[in-house]
């Protein structure tokens, strides 16, 4: 999807260049797998440092420390990675990937990272390439959806039990943020049947709120920065904004965006008290439900899928960008480390990382299960975020 010149861009100072990306799924996957989990000799270690993790930097000046000039050429990257591949590959293939005996292969923990690890790098590699000029990549057209929608309602989610975090045995594969099973006890609230659309937004902005990063104001209106293409701004498409800026909405609406338990609460519970799997039921995510796996690059009407309601009557829950929740990121109970990436989550347990459920347009729905967290900084702008206002 990008230009070959640009595989030394960085469109977001605060990631690594594209040239990173390249040599870091597959050094990733055959350090996680090969080195570490089966114990398999080194390919090139000065090249599997230089590319075995990325970068989160507060701010700037952070994210300077970490700039380097000195990325290997292309081609050089690409044999590093085909090396990697190769032996990902055999390993995937041949290899005793389950152990209960090494902890790294406990239930093949080691494989099943490398799989999710890569899937979650489809997606923030897609926020990346957004900020890409578009005279640097290739577009992919498709035709954007819009309409007039009513004012949304508010839904009345009454008193009950959300269930946060599986028991280990409950997954075939889990993070580590994700297991620890927790029932929490949530009064009554109200919750807007759909997020906060770009229609919603705008008379924010027309009050003195921020405007979304992605909006771009020409001609006297205000047109979207789609992946491709701007198009003139789609009303009915849920506004994504960073979750300091959410806050700032739902306060001027004299609301609040939702836990995580009420967001747990909307999206599984029910009426009989029974959780379920996901919003519409115990069906697997299918394209009728929401807009996810890549089934589009950009969002769509946030009634574009009625299938998808929770039992609430509560929409578009999961898919169509991320939801925010007020809920920093935080072990559960009896949290403990993963022995094949232990630090996943705890360098991000820092009280400035905020909770994010659900799905976005680009987030495989492999990906797609109650227990998955998603989390980043208050202020970052990049990601595929939306939200939804309780009372
Ligand atoms: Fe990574």
């Amino acid at each position: 999807m990008i230009d070959d010149g640009a595989f030394y861009d960085r469109p977001i100072p605060l990631r690594h260049p594209f040239a990173f990306y390249e040599g870091h799924i597959p050094a990733f996957s055959f350090l996680t797998l090969n080195a570490r989990g089966l114990g398999e000799p080194s390919i090139d270690p000065a090249f599997e440092r230089l590319f075995e993790r990325g970068i989160d930097p507060g701010n700037l000046d952070e994210a300077r420390r970490h700039g380097r000039t000195d990325w290997p050429d292309r081609a050089t990257v690409a044999a590093f990675a085909a090396a990697c591949d190769e032996r990902v590959t055999r390993a995937l293939e041949s290899a005793k990937l389950e152990d209960p005996a090494v902890p790294r292969l406990v239930r093949a923990q080691a494989a099943y990272t490398i799989l999710e690890h890569e899937l979650m790098h489809h997606e923030t590699l897609m926020y990346i390439v957004h900020q890409l000029a578009y005279d640097r990549k290739r577009p992919i057209a498709a035709p954007h959806a819009d309409h007039t929608l009513a004012e949304t309602e508010m839904r009345s989610v009454p008193a009950g039990t959300a269930t946060l975090g599986a028991e280990i045995d409950e997954l075939e594969f889990g993070w580590d943020n994700e297991f620890g099973r927790i029932a929490i006890e949530v009064p009554a609230f109200e919750i807007a049947t759909y997020p906060v659309t770009n229609r919603d937004w705008n008379r924010f902005v027309a009050d003195g709120g921020p405007v979304p990063i992605l909006w771009r104001e020409r001609d006297g209106g205000w047109f979207l920065r789609c992946q491709f293409e701007e198009i003139p701004l789609p009303g009915s498409w849920p506004a994504y904004v960073t979750n300091e800026q959410a806050r700032a909405y739902a306060a001027w609406r004299g609301m609040r965006l939702p836990t995580e338990a009420e967001y747990h609460r909307a999206a599984f519970g029910s009426p009989s008290s029974e959780e379920r799997p996901f919003p519409w039921g115990a069906q697997a995510p299918a394209a009728e439900h929401g807009n996810f796996d890549f089934a589009r690059f950009d969002p769509e009407p946030v009634d574009a899928h009625p299938a998808g309601k929770s039992a609430w009557g509560v929409a578009d829950l999961v898919g169509n960008g991320w939801e925010w929740t007020s809920t920093p990121f935080a072990p559960l109970p009896g949290f403990e480390p993963m022995a094949s990436y232990p630090q996943y989550s705890t360098d991000f347990f820092d009280g400035k990382h905020y909770v994010m459920k659900g799905a976005s347009p680009v987030t495989p729905r492999e990906l797609i299960r109650r227990s998955f967290r998603n989390w980043f900084y208050g202020n970052y702008p990049y990601m595929y975020a939306k939200f939804r206002c309780v009372a």
